[in-house]
């Protein structure tokens, strides 16, 4: 019998892994290489696939321009926004010799494409989402010939798979740290992993920031003081907050957009965590439905007979999705935030709007990211392609919480109008749900 344990991680609940630091956890060979997933052989159906076959079958074309290469070409081809760049100067990520507070890395992304770019750097960075597979990595050489994305996995890997950080899977992550003045993250002083649950003051170490927060503080836009590195009193909030331009800090003429925005920032932090937790719930119910096969057949069960340790493990990693879709945990904004690019303008527009014209990208950003606190990862393609038991759990999870059934801590955030709107929003908007939402 070939059982493999639940992953810690479907048992915690997304505050809980939260608050779990950066470590250097020691891996055994990753088991999402191995039957039922078969990461890195199995086929892939991600966006870059896909432009990959509308560039070979010569129905797309990528295009170098300037300083940026094929930048601004491949956002374009991904429909990323350009608003959504953000800036990290820590040399925490590939390319970290090329990195430093004069040259950050500029991230651009959508709801399942991420983008990587460095000053002067041989390659770009990409991250897409595939349905079945979860988060899959790429480069593309910004060498004058044909474009061609590689496909990427040990190389991304010893740094996108941990449990602390992704729980486990291939994925993503957002991390804080304290930044010397050349963008060497000071590990002595310790890191923060970014969610929706971490306070503003934890956040954006060894990031750029543009936008306005009020009497809130956070980490980024500075640098700790060399002399003394350990203490957290070297770094200089004051300077660090409420900045709008970042003019005076390094030459901005070779980046595609301004500045580093607030709001960009935040979304992408509730996403990452989010995708992580689809994929761990697809990969999870996976193994779990072949370990049941391999049992039933064991224990001369019929075919299809439900094992007891199949529905504890998927209602385990579906609580943990439910949670971060529904933004447990989440910190309370103590003031306004606003960014600076435009970012919150272009995300609200995408919709979808239900018959009130309201929509889960209408952004709040008084008390919390979200006015109507659902992650709009609903709509994605890996959400609706996780299999149906795993759907059906998760729905009669979010119907629970938003029909006001369950009234327990982790969801005493959401008011009887939050959810009576979320229940709302998603019955225009969602085609799929099951008839019993109707
Ligand atoms: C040395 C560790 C490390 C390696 C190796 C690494 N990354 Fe990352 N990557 C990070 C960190 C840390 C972040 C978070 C942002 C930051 O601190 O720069 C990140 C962020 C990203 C992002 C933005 C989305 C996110 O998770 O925040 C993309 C896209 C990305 N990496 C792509 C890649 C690709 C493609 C590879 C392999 C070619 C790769 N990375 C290898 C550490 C690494």
């Amino acid at each position: 019998m070939n059982r493999r344990p639940i992953h810690a991680f479907a048992g915690l609940s997304l505050i809980a892994a939260t608050h779990l630091a950066f470590s250097a956890v020691a891996r055994a060979q990753p088991s999402y290489d191995d039957e039922p997933i078969r990461y890195s052989a199995g086929p892939v159906d991600d966006p870059i696939a896909r432009l990959q076959r509308r560039l070979d079958a010569g129905d797309a074309t990528l295009t170098r321009e300037g300083p940026q290469g094929y930048l601004k070409s491949l956002l374009a081809a991904l429909r990323v926004p350009r608003e959504s760049q953000v800036l990290v100067f820590s040399k925490t990520s590939f390319q970290r010799s090329a990195i430093s507070p004069q040259t950050p890395r500029a991230l651009y992304f959508s709801d399942d494409a991420y983008v990587g770019w460095v000053k002067g750097g041989d390659v770009l960075e990409i991250a897409t989402i595939d349905p079945r597979q979860g988060t899959i990595f790429y480069l593309l050489p910004q060498r004058p010939e044909k474009p061609r994305f590689i496909r990427q996995t040990h190389a991304c890997l010893q740094c996108h798979d941990g449990s602390a950080q992704t729980g486990g899977v291939p994925g993503l992550m957002v991390r804080s740290v304290f930044p010397g003045s050349d963008g060497e993250p000071k590990f002595s002083a310790g890191t923060f992993l970014t969610t929706p649950a971490s306070p503003l003051s934890e956040r954006w170490g060894g990031w750029y920031v543009t936008g306005s927060h009020g009497r809130q503080r956070h980490m980024g836009n500075v640098t700790v003081g060399d002399a003394d590195p350990a203490t957290l009193a070297t770094l200089d909030r004051e300077r660090g907050a409420n900045v709008l331009d970042l003019e005076s800090r390094f030459d901005q003429a070779p980046y595609l957009g301004r500045g580093s925005d607030l709001v960009a920032l935040m979304v992408m932090e509730h996403q990452l965590p989010v995708h992580n937790l689809i994929t761990s719930a697809s990969y999870e119910t996976r193994r779990a439905l072949r370990d049941e096969e391999t049992m039933n057949k064991l224990l001369g069960e019929p075919e299809g007979h439900r094992q007891k340790s199949t529905t504890n493990r998927i209602s385990a990693a579906a609580e943990s999705l439910v949670r971060a879709l529904l933004f447990s945990g989440e910190i309370a904004l103590t003031d306004p935030v606003a960014g600076t690019s435009g970012f919150a303008r272009s995300f609200s527009a995408l919709g979808p709007r239900d018959r009130k014209g309201r929509s889960l990208r209408d952004l709040d950003l008084r008390r919390r990211l979200l006015r109507y606190p659902c992650s709009p990862l609903i709509y994605g393609e890996s959400f609706e392609a996780l299999p149906t038991v795993m759907k059906e759990q998760i729905y009669r999870r979010l119907w629970d919480v938003l029909s006001g059934r369950d009234q327990t801590p982790p969801f005493a955030h959401l008011t009887p109008v939050d959810r009576q709107t979320i229940r709302e929003i998603l019955r225009d908007t969602k085609p799929s749900l099951p008839a019993y939402w109707r």
